[in-house]
């Protein structure tokens, strides 16, 4: 198996959409985000009306805590018996939420742990919480990730080569494309980001880290532009667009880290119990729906993906790309 495709976390149906500008949205400014003061949370409405559907409400846990933005419509909903569990791989996004909410009536209910998603059920058994009622996976980075020039996420903002979620693991992007080879470079750009020009980018970048390592978002960025010149700025997308994605998917291995949290999460659901997961490119969301498809202890309740209407994107660019879906596990006697 190739590195992309062991990265990716499957071996078929690799196929990838990147949407700047569908018919709703192509004509809609894009505002510069110089700050962000919290990331807008993405189909809230939808998310908390498949919260409240829910049957079973005993333990929630918001797995991708991020800013706190869904966590706090949830906690409005909640009842006042439900336990919460917050979770998020990167520490400072804990810690934010936690000022966040800080001031809550339901605070004191909530459990805050900084984990990966992949890890739920050892965290449920060791809280006592056996199974769960509803589990959200909100995907990707929060604005705030990708906006700090210091998480090196982003080409728009200089900083180090880093994009890793949680800063203590391993391998940072700076490593990632200073040392694979040519050939695994462009199987990551081409197989986690479908970036037509992979194999120039990708001997670009190896032509340039002999001269000197790339050390920055912006000497990357540079490195790109170089390579695929002004053909690689089609329809608005900057041309590190996709490569920049594909490094970040493969340094926090999302592909691998969702297949397993699907698994172990929905293991944990109790009967009627609700996840739901939003993602924001097609690798992410082929891999939620083919995974929802092939079981047969529930139902799918979202039998086509939820999107954003024109006015969220409209307020929150963001969100363009995002669908959401919903599993239900199915009950002792009915969900209904
Ligand atoms: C899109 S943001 C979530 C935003 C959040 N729903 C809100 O309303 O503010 C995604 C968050 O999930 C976290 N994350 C991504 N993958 C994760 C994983 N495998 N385990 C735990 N947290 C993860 C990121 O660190 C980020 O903070």
């Amino acid at each position: 198996m190739t590195l992309a495709r062991r990265l990716a976390g499957t071996e078929s149906g690799l196929s990838l959409t990147l949407r700047p500008f569908n018919v709703s949205t192509m004509s809609l400014p894009i505002l510069p985000s110089p700050f962000v003061a919290y990331h807008i949370p993405v189909l809230k409405d939808a998310v908390v009306s498949l919260a409240y559907g829910a049957k079973n409400l005993s333990v929630l846990v918001d797995a991708t805590v991020g800013d706190g933005g869904h966590l706090e419509a949830l906690l409005g909903l909640v009842p006042g018996s439900c336990r919460v569990l917050a979770l998020d791989q990167d520490a400072s996004a804990i810690e934010r939420a936690k000022a966040r909410l800080s001031e809550h009536p339901r605070f004191e209910s909530i459990l805050w742990v900084k984990a990966r998603f992949s890890a739920i059920p050892g965290l449920l058994n060791e809280l006592g919480m056996p199974q769960a009622g509803f589990i959200l996976l909100d995907l990707g980075v929060s604005s705030r990730q990708l906006e700090d020039p210091g998480r090196g996420f982003s080409f728009r903002h200089p900083g180090p080569l880093d994009m890793r979620m949680d800063p203590l693991i391993h391998t940072s992007a700076k490593e990632l494309v200073n040392t694979l080879s040519e050939k695994e470079l462009a199987d990551i750009l081409w197989g986690l980001g479908q970036e037509p020009r992979s194999r120039r980018i990708a001997r670009a970048i190896v032509e340039a880290r002999r001269v000197h390592p790339v050390e920055s978002t912006s000497a990357l960025a540079q490195i790109i532009e170089r390579a695929v010149g002004r053909k690689g700025r089609s329809f608005n997308i900057h041309p590190a667009t996709r490569s920049f994605m594909a490094l970040r998917i493969a340094v926090n291995d999302e592909l691998g880290e969702l297949q397993r949290g699907l698994e172990e999460a929905v293991c944990k659901l109790g009967p009627c119990g609700r996840i739901v997961v939003i993602s924001y490119h097609s690798l992410e969301d082929g891999l939620v729906k083919r995974f929802f498809k092939a079981r047969d202890d529930g139902s799918i309740i979202t039998k086509k993906p939820v999107r954003p209407g024109l006015e969220e994107v409209r307020a929150n660019h963001r969100s363009r790309s995002a669908k959401l879906r919903c599993f239900e596990k199915e009950g002792q006697g009915s969900c209904i």
